[in-house]
């Protein structure tokens, strides 16, 4: 059997691993969407591990594609990132077995001139590389659909792509803070926010075919505390939020001079409990500021986020609106939780 003939053979129905700690109706939707595994520079000669929806996967450099599959050698069961790599391909740690391009098995140490068994090939999930990001589906059949990010692709852009960032918390609780306009001041008060403004002005969620888009107008500054820059008094900023189901957001924020900072916020649920967040950047100002910085700074943001995302009860996304109480700044989790729910999202969600 040739790679393409492997990659073509009927899909198997998806279904949630053992240690499945979704509901299994709910895990079904959500292995149809697209998510981050891992940043591309961090794909070298070596296999990575990743685990998504609680599926432990093995990415892979295999020349000049990446692959992603199952951890899980077809040999006898050992997961792959056991193994080794040199930037054609793994070996497995057990036998040594070899893995390549598409994940075609293209070596048996122990019978090298034997015809190689066809099930003995890696069965590999789509892989689609974006935003310096590897993106995957745990559905097969799925078509690409990695959702947009505004400036990644322009001209004039700087583009950095930040270290993973591990919450012990759900991806729609993460997803969630992402689009909250209302605790900037309260706990970002230590990178950006400004807790003498607290106040939120009406703003209205646009629903889209995949989630929804909103403009939020405030007098909040988006400027680094201590950088020593301030907007004209009464400056109006921009936060054009777009959210696409069921974890990916992204935020534009437009500065006075017109200058444009995109940060794209994708929540890859690792398990119902455990989230890997990436985050790729572009802005078209003071473009050669080192990537460093720009890290640093948005991993306070992130720890910020954290402390509260982790502690938050119930730990899942409560889609049924009598079990939180909403207030009128809260128009995009409200939008957000409704779009999960016609998602057809429901019993893990509501727990
Ligand atoms: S278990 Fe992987 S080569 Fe045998
Ligand atoms: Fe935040």
């Amino acid at each position: 059997m040739t790679v393409t003939d492997a990659r073509s053979a009927p899909a198997a129905a998806v279904a949630p691993p053992r240690t499945c700690t979704f509901d299994v109706a709910d895990w079904t939707i959500l292995a149809r969407g697209w998510y981050a595994v891992a940043r591309v520079e961090d794909v070298g000669a070596a296999p990575v591990a990743a685990t998504l929806l609680d599926v432990p996967l093995v990415v892979y450099r295999a020349g000049s594609g990446i692959v992603v599959a199952d951890d899980l050698c077809p040999h006898r069961g050992v997961p792959l990132t056991m193994g080794t790599g040199d930037g054609t391909g793994i070996a497995c740690a057990y036998h040594g077995l070899r893995f390549g391009a598409d994940g075609a098995c293209v070596g048996i140490p122990a019978h090298p001139a034997a015809k190689i068994p066809e099930r003995m090939h890696l069965r590999p999930y789509p892989a689609v590389v974006r935003y310096g990001l590897v993106w995957t589906c745990l559905d097969r059949s799925a078509v690409d659909a990695v959702p947009p990010m505004p400036g990644w692709d322009e001209d004039g852009f700087q583009r950095v792509t930040c270290p993973p960032f591990d919450v012990a918390a759900f991806a729609g609780r993460q997803v969630e803070g992402f689009l909250d306009v209302a605790h900037f001041g309260f706990v970002h008060p230590g990178t950006f926010g400004d807790p003498g403004n607290p106040e939120v002005p009406p703003y209205n969620p646009v629903v889209t075919a995949d989630g929804f888009t909103v403009d939020y107008w405030s007098t909040v500054a988006n400027y680094p505390h201590g950088a020593g820059l301030r907007a004209p008094d009464g400056y109006q900023w921009l936060r054009r939020f777009a959210l696409h189901l069921p974890f990916t957001a992204t935020l534009v924020v437009h500065f006075p001079d017109g200058g444009r900072l995109c940060i794209m916020n994708a929540a890859t649920p690792v398990s119902a409990r455990r989230t890997r967040m990436f985050a790729p950047i572009a802005k078209d100002f003071a473009t050669d500021q080192p990537a460093g910085e720009i890290f640093d700074f948005n991993l306070r943001v992130f720890e910020e986020d954290r402390r509260i995302v982790e502690v938050q009860k119930p730990e899942n996304l409560p889609l049924d609106p009598r079990i939180e109480v909403n207030i009128a700044a809260d128009r995009s989790s409200v939008a957000y939780r409704r779009g999960l729910k016609a998602r057809g999202l429901s019993h893990f969600f509501t727990a």
